[in-house]
């Protein structure tokens, strides 16, 4: 039985079949709507969440099958004092496969540790988020043609940022990546991971302001200032707009710029940007429902 800690436990080949089997459901969603008829997914939600809890009970849903959950720890047995690992053997009775959000690293690692159905981190603090960066993946490949061979920008709280942190340690494998961070000095990407490059021999920069960097991106990653993950509200508020993408600086950037985004987004990225053919965070939303609902089939065995 396999989990989904981090987008590490999957080799890149195996990513590969699990991207053409994303793209397969794309194109020939009726072939898959049956798939997983009489199975349920569990969504186990500690945080707050609209787009991964919704898409990964839609992606199910597509495949036929059934979901339970909460999206709401205060609401669960948790708020009684019930560990993450006796949840998840009580769970694992209920249904076949679940997805766990929780805002404590290495949580959803400690439910995989004694589950008895495939546990998908859905989140973890400001640790990882590997289905988002299965998301981030997919639709990088889909809309570029190609994982590697390009300069991608990532900007905004890098620091706080599990979507970051998981989508670099993804696209180390990939050849010909050059990175280049884009954040307030006080919201850095973290010294463990530019320690990892470092060792890796991979090449990237550090940057302060987007203006000085955006020409030469074939790639630019917006983040959000994870509000809920600062000490202080007065720092939140003199970071949180560092950032605006908006129309003139869009201009200094290359016609086959891909502009991705997370979400939620809150001021980072103007609206105005929204109807840039470059903008590329709502396609990504969509993609994500389809590499979920690959990445269910492959955790059951049903792919
Ligand atoms: C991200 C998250 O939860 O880390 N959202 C998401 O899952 N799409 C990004 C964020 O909250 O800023």
């Amino acid at each position: 039985m396999r989990h989904l800690m981090s987008p590490m436990d999957f080799s890149v080949e195996e990513l590969d079949k699990l991207f053409d089997l994303a793209n397969d459901i794309e194109k020939n969603p009726q072939k898959y709507a049956k798939k997983c008829e009489g199975k349920k997914l569990a969504t186990l939600f500690y945080e707050p969440s609209t787009r991964t809890r919704l898409s990964f009970e839609s992606a199910m849903l597509n495949l036929g099958g059934n979901v339970i959950g909460f999206a709401d720890g205060s609401n669960s047995s948790a708020a009684k004092g019930e560990s993450v690992s006796d949840t998840i053997r009580v769970i694992s009775c209920f249904a076949d496969i679940a997805a766990m959000r929780h805002p404590k690293e290495g949580a959803p690692m400690v439910a995989a540790s004694v589950s008895n159905i495939p546990v998908i981190n859905a989140g973890d603090g400001g640790h990882q988020h590997p289905t988002q960066t299965l998301t981030d993946l997919l639709t990088i490949r889909s809309l570029k043609g190609r994982l590697g061979n390009f300069t991608i920008g990532l900007c905004g709280d890098l620091k706080f940022g599990r979507t970051v942190h998981s989508l670099i340690h993804a696209l180390t494998r990939y050849e010909n990546v050059h990175f280049v961070f884009i954040s307030p000095e006080e919201l850095r990407v973290p010294d463990y991971i530019t320690e990892m490059l470092q060792e890796k021999g991979i090449a990237y920069e550090e940057v302060i302001k987007l203006e000085d960097s955006i020409a030469k991106l074939d790639l630019l990653y917006m983040t959000r200032v994870q509000k809920e993950r600062f000490f202080n509200e007065e720092d939140y508020v003199r970071l949180k707009d560092f950032y605006i993408l908006n129309a003139e600086k869009l201009s200094h950037a290359k016609e086959d710029m891909l502009v991705l985004h997370p979400l939620p987004r809150v001021n980072e990225i103007a609206v105005e940007v929204d109807k840039d053919p470059r903008a590329a965070y709502f396609k990504q939303v969509q993609y994500g429902v389809y590499v979920r609902m690959a990445l269910i089939l492959t955790l059951l065995d049903l792919a």
